[in-house]
């Protein structure tokens, strides 16, 4: 049994703590730690854990194996690193920090400490993005010609004292959202050589609240990420996922509430192949969340190297989507490497 303590206990933290605490059989949550006291307190009663309301005093007293830290982005790295410090294994949301100078720090930190740590890059775990690496990886539709993603979903306005709102805080819906699409083609096709974004500005959502990405890679592979936050209240959480190959092209497309909840389950992934035949599967509905706290928990429980959503992983998601914020500003192309 794993003793999990969630720090921050908004949206996501409350989203984790529901699948450690009743979806998953080896896992419970036993401190809440949120520097709001009533947000902390909720959870913990909830739960049933013991409530903090402060982090140090909850590292030195809990009785806890692992540290998910859910609070707001420009925390994660001081409380990864204490974490770490306290011989903790540590779950860390994305984006995972601010700057990759930042990220470093964390990977150092862990790798000093000799910890074990993932970062929450859920598409990794996603049924239908896992599906559809598959069909690329294995080449069953020829080489790969591109790879377009899409996530458009409406302003997180529940978000604690609006630091989302900060471009020094959470990076805009540039980074924050983006990130998800940019490490998922990272998976796929690793760093691209260059990048080139245009995107919409808005200080009111915290940056750039909306980008369109291009992506070159070798071999003259591109791939394009359309993201943001920009969209009105009633906008519905949307994605997209279009690989375009050689030999035919899949197509997910996806909408839920205003963010996760009511998730259509039935929209299919559809195959165009290039005979003309048209092939449709519903994909898996299981909740990513939950995969990919299994993934974790079973590599603590049978000391097994975590290979997917290292913090490597999220550190180079960073630094492709700060080149993407980077080219926006300037206007020209970035070279990644
Ligand atoms: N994986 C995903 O799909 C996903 C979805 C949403 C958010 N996120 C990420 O999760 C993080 C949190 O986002 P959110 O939407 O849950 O934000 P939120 O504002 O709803 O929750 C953050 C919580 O942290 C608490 N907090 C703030 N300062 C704190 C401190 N010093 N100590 C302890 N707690 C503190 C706040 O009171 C709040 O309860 C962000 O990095 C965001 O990018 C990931």
């Amino acid at each position: 049994m794993k003793k999990v303590a969630i720090v921050g206990a908004g949206y996501i933290g409350k989203l984790h703590a529901d699948i450690l605490c009743n979806k998953i059989e080896n896992t419970c949550v036993t401190s809440i730690m949120d520097n709001v006291e009533k947000k902390g307190r909720d959870l913990a009663d909830k739960t049933g854990a013991v409530y903090y309301k402060d982090f140090d005093t909850m590292l030195r007293k809990a009785d806890v194996d692992v540290i998910a830290i859910c609070t707001p982005t420009f925390l994660h790295t001081e409380m990864v690193v204490k974490a770490a410090g306290a011989k903790k294994d540590i779950f860390c949301e994305k984006p995972l920090a601010l700057s990759v100078a930042d990220a470093e720090k964390m990977i150092t930190a862990a790798r000093n400490n000799k910890v074990n740590v993932m970062a929450g890059h859920v598409l990794r775990f996603w049924p239908v993005y896992v599906k559809v690496k598959e069909i690329i990886d294995s080449r069953e539709l020829g080489k790969t010609y591109h790879i377009y993603c899409e996530r458009l979903v409406a302003f997180p306005d529940w978000a604690e004292s609006g630091w989302n709102r900060e471009e020094g805080l959470g990076g805009g819906g540039a980074l924050d959202v983006q990130i998800h699409d940019i490490d998922y083609i990272i998976s796929i096709l690793g760093k691209p050589d260059f990048i080139n974004s245009q995107g919409t500005y808005n200080s009111a959502f915290g940056g750039w609240a909306n980008m369109v990405t291009n992506m070159g890679f070798s071999d003259g592979i591109t791939g394009c990420v359309q993201a943001g936050w920009g969209l009105p209240p009633g906008f519905p959480f949307t994605n997209v996922l279009r690989v375009v190959c050689e030999n035919g092209t899949v197509e997910w497309t996806f909408r839920a509430g205003k963010l996760l909840e009511k998730r259509d389950l039935n929209s299919p992934m559809v195959i165009y192949k290039a005979d003309g035949t048209i092939l449709e599967e519903t994909p898996d509905g299981t909740d990513a969340f939950l995969i990919q706290w299994k993934y974790f928990i079973d590599c603590l429980e049978s000391d097994r190297k975590i290979e997917n959503a290292t913090f490597e992983d999220g550190r180079n998601a960073l630094e492709v989507v700060l080149a993407a914020i980077k080219s926006a500003k300037k206007g020209k192309t970035v070279k990644i490497k």
